[in-house]
């Protein structure tokens, strides 16, 4: 097998681009597609402070990065979940990791911080761990970043995430989450743009990328996720993948770049502040603050109309996507089936 740009031997293979790369090619190859992806949504420029939030798992590493190899300004930002040696591990991997790059590095306990930690909120709250493991990442991420002064978050989602997510919205037919699914996310009074550059590359694109370039990441999936419905739809676009390689692509690219248009007016959420903290919602408390409040069994003041309620919480949890890092990877297998 021969690289495809430098015709040496080849290390890696990507079937859905029928290519082939070596290690320097490759790596050339996944920088080329993450600066296409930027370039053409838009996500950031030169002069902007990028915030990355952090898991320590491959695809948040491998994309912090790319951006700072790319010689973006790129700060990272971990949130602790309170999950045991797992939590405790991805911390120190992210922190040796800022080190190593001498990058700024944002540690934030969301017990310290907030007073409740996933697995308590799991059990106390009646979200599913999952669920509420998802809205507070969205909340503190984005507060982080307001109180910093970032103009932009970055998540490391990847082709798989993306793909699954969309297939799961797309078999209900959701078509206000689909509306929002998509690659850039626009500031709002209260809400810092958010972008997924990593977006064209395949989850085994991001593990061989981590894996050559000698990261060293969380490889365990996160204790709390089994039976994580997202998985299932994952593994399902595998199977497709499997026997027509660029499936997966072909769904998720198809999407951003011919369909999503026909779904912009489905995202027609009216915002205000939440009464509590002031970030914008459509209710008058935020799925945050009420999650917040019933796991620490605080009381919030009167409760919203139940049917916008119930609707609000839907909206903001269909927003969720857990990272295909909290599956973990496998860098050893490094001939692409995607
Ligand atoms: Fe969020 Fe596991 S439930 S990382
Ligand atoms: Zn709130």
């Amino acid at each position: 097998m021969r690289c495809r740009r430098c015709r040496g031997p080849a290390v890696v293979e990507v079937r859905r681009h029928n290519a082939a790369f070596c290690q320097e090619c490759f790596v050339h190859h996944v920088h080329e597609t993450v600066k296409r992806s930027i370039k053409s949504h838009r996500m950031f420029g030169p002069d902007e402070r990028i915030m990355v939030a952090v898991s320590g798992g491959k695809d948040s590493l491998g994309l912090w990065e790319i951006l700072l190899d790319l010689g973006y300004r790129a700060a990272g930002m971990y949130l602790g979940l309170g999950i045991g040696e797992y939590s405790e591990r991805s911390r120190v991997v992210t922190k040796a990791f800022a080190d190593e790059h001498e990058a700024d590095l944002i540690d934030v306990d969301l017990r310290g911080e907030y007073g409740y930690d996933i697995p308590t909120a799991g059990k106390k709250g009646s979200r599913s761990t999952c669920a509420v493991c998802g809205l507070s990442k969205r909340y503190v991420f984005n507060r982080v970043a307001l109180d910093h002064g970032f103009d932009v978050v970055a998540t490391g989602h990847n082709l798989d995430d993306e793909a699954a997510t969309l297939l799961g919205n797309t078999l209900r037919w959701q078509t206000e989450y689909i509306a929002r699914q998509f690659p850039v996310l626009p500031s709002r009074e209260g809400m810092v743009k958010k972008v997924k550059p990593l977006i064209r590359l395949s989850e085994l694109e991001t593990a061989a990328y981590a894996f050559l370039r000698g990261i060293d990441y969380v490889v365990e999936e996160c204790p709390l996720v089994g039976g994580n419905t997202q998985l299932r739809y994952k593994a399902a676009m595998n199977q497709l993948e499997r026997t027509s390689p660029g499936t997966k692509a072909q769904f998720l690219l198809g999407y951003i770049d011919r369909a999503a248009p026909l779904f912009k007016h489905e995202d027609t959420a009216e915002l205000s502040p939440c009464e509590r903290c002031g970030q914008p919602t459509t209710g008058r408390f935020c799925a945050f603050c009420r999650a917040r409040a019933q796991v620490l069994g605080e009381r919030l003041g009167a409760p919203p109309e139940k049917s916008e309620s119930d609707r609000q919480v839907a909206g903001e949890l269909s927003e969720e996507v857990l990272p295909a890092e909290l599956y973990g990877g496998a860098p050893a297998a490094l001939t692409m089936g995607s």
